[in-house]
């Protein structure tokens, strides 16, 4: 089959369209011709060698598919060849055919593209995990989401107003108005002014709940600052770096603070298809309402996956980067 490989670790030029051996599903797992699949940071860090696939995963990139089941293991019941299926991949989605277990993919709703659908796992999956497995958001609380459009980001927003929870974010200037779009009710542009006296005039100094987090070591201070009593820091990527000169704990102390650190792809199969369920469960429905919207910046032909990438690293995108395949 073709799909994209990393001729050597390094930059977007190591990209090419080549060809891969076709995988064959097991018994619980579904063949699936993919149609789209989308872009994460963590492909421009593996396409770099600097985040190695799990153990047992495919070597080829793509964290996520929608497509057609073209052949369903002997031990599968819930899906058939032909149906529409979208799901998280522990890696081989940039390829004209990757492996699902059955139990992590969800049909695409009708109302849904395949790129619509593609642009959608990763990024609900792992909002829904900070948001209400880790950060136990409740209806009429707080949260703080920072950079507010990117992909989790913009699921973040979503999934917290459906929640019932006040939204606030932060984001560069030019993406302010797409967060206020999709729901967000107080967008900061960071780098204009500090977030956290932004947040604490606009709570009238009573801070947040909870805070999703993708910058870490320069905002942890201030993070700390923006937690009202019992608050909850989830920290998600290092975006910013990983290191914090001076902590005062007396502060996480006092506040009874919560701060928790989590990445998707280290979580085991088992606990994946448990969140995969759940989210399908209270999302699925509002996705054909259309209460939920995948939010794509733009979709590139697999050709051209080289500046697919760069425009990511270029913090260019709001929403996701979808890669329409063969
Ligand atoms: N832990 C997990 O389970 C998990 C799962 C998925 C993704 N992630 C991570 O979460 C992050 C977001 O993923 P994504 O796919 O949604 O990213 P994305 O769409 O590429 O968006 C990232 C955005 O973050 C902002 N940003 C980048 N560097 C920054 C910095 N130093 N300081 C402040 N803002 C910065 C930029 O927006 P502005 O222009 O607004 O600054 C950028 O567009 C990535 O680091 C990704 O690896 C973690």
């Amino acid at each position: 089959m073709k799909a994209i490989l990393v001729k050597q670790p390094g930059g977007s030029e190591q990209l090419i369209l080549g060809e891969y051996e076709k995988p064959k599903p097991g018994p619980t797992e579904l063949l699936v011709k993919v149609h789209a699949t989308a872009l994460n940071r963590a492909d421009t860090l593996q396409r770099e060698g600097k985040y190695p696939p799990p153990k047992g995963a495919s070597p080829i990139l793509g964290l996520e598919l929608a497509g057609v089941i073209e052949e369903a293991g002997a031990n599968c019941s819930k899906y058939k060849k032909g149906d529409k299926v979208f799901g998280l991949l522990p890696g081989g989605g940039y390829a004209e055919y990757a492996i699902i277990d059955e139990a992590m993919a969800m049909p695409i709703p009708e109302n849904l593209s395949f790129e619509e659908a593609a642009a959608i796992p990763e990024v609900f999956l792992t909002a829904w995990q900070a948001l209400v497995w880790l950060g136990k958001l409740q209806p009429g609380e707080r949260v703080l989401i920072h950079a507010g459009a990117s992909g989790v980001g913009t699921a973040a927003i979503q999934l917290a107003r459906a929640l019932g929870a006040e939204v606030l974010v932060t984001a560069s200037e030019t993406k302010i108005q797409a967060c206020l779009d999709l729901g967000a009710h107080k967008a900061i542009n960071y780098k204009q002014v500090p977030f956290d006296k932004e947040v604490l005039d606009y709570t009238n100094n009573e801070g947040v709940d909870v805070i999703v987090d993708f910058i870490a070591g320069p905002y942890f201070n201030q993070n700390i600052d923006c937690l009202r009593l019992d608050g909850r820091l989830i920290i998600l990527a290092s975006l910013g770096g990983g290191k914090v000169d001076h902590v005062e704990l007396r502060k996480v102390l006092a506040k009874r603070l919560q701060i928790m650190g989590s990445t998707l792809r280290s979580r085991s199969k088992e606990y994946q298809i448990k969140l995969t369920q759940d989210l399908a469960a209270f999302a699925l429905p509002l996705f054909r309402s259309g209460k939920l919207k995948p939010v794509i910046d733009s979709v590139y032909s697999w050709e051209n996956v080289a500046e697919a990438h760069r425009y990511m690293e270029q913090n260019k995108n709001t929403g996701k980067i979808v890669l329409r395949i063969g």
